[in-house]
């Protein structure tokens, strides 16, 4: 499907954020990584840096780092003044105030747009979207799919997830999701189901809580890993 930017909020996380969502360590870290939905998020420009194998993928990347820098320009400060009217909604602890969040969201899509170009030459970033992926069985050791999946319960139904996360398992031996609330701060309604799912066909399931919470209640993050002796495709 072709991406429209006009109805794209370019948002971006960063290296230091992706590693307090998906709870990673030194080891989880030296893994080949694949960051789905990544969208303008400086992990992958921060983590190549530090020498780690990052490849992201997301539809968004049919754009020019222009394109997208100027999107995320005109839609900020309307995203940061709803943020500053439902004051109830976020937890401060990490990035102090909206105007912190700002700041950490300029910072990340700065980095995002100084390594894009040279990451496309790289590979590094590649035009790509669930449920659907182009990559071989157990190509990548871990599947990272941050703000995404769950969040846009509302948009996307479970047989999307159920598709999507089956793909991203297809592709990685373990996959990390994160948040899983929606959009509208609720459980996301395809929890459930998909982990009864997944944990009936091979595979161990964990929601563990980690220490970033920006939505209220936004602190858990699922851990999707393949019971060797029981998966049909093994890595
Ligand atoms: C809220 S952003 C999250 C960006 C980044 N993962 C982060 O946490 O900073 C959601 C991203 O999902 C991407 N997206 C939309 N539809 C998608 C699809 N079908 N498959 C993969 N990514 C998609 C959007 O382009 C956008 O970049």
């Amino acid at each position: 499907m072709v991406m429209q930017l006009e109805g794209v909020v370019p948002f971006g996380r960063s290296f230091d954020e992706y590693v307090k969502i998906f709870d990673l360590t030194a080891r989880d870290l030296s893994k080949t990584i694949l960051s789905v939905a990544d969208g303008p998020a400086s992990f992958n420009a921060e983590g190549t840096k530090l020498g780690y194998r990052i490849k992201s993928i997301d539809p968004l990347y049919s754009f020019t780092a222009e394109q997208i820098r100027n999107r995320f320009y005109e839609v900020v400060d309307n995203i940061i003044e709803q943020v500053e009217r439902t004051p109830d909604d976020w937890l401060w602890a990490y990035h102090s105030s909206p105007r912190g969040l700002r700041e950490n969201r300029e910072r990340a899509i700065s980095l995002f747009c100084d390594d894009y170009e040279n990451g496309k030459e790289q590979g590094r970033y590649a035009i790509g979207e669930l449920p659907g992926l182009k990559y071989r069985d157990c190509e990548y050791e871990l599947g990272l799919c941050s703000h995404f999946l769950f969040l846009y319960s509302d948009h996307f139904d479970e047989a999307f997830h159920l598709d999507s996360i089956l793909e991203m398992l297809r592709v990685c031996q373990e996959v990390r999701i994160f948040p899983l609330l929606t959009l509208m701060l609720q459980p996301s309604p395809h929890l459930r189901t998909i982990v009864e799912y997944l944990e009936k066909t091979g595979y161990t399931c964990e929601i563990r809580r980690v220490s970033y919470e920006l939505q209220r209640g936004g602190n858990e993050m699922l851990k999707i890993t393949k019971i060797a002796s029981y998966t049909a495709t093994l890595c």
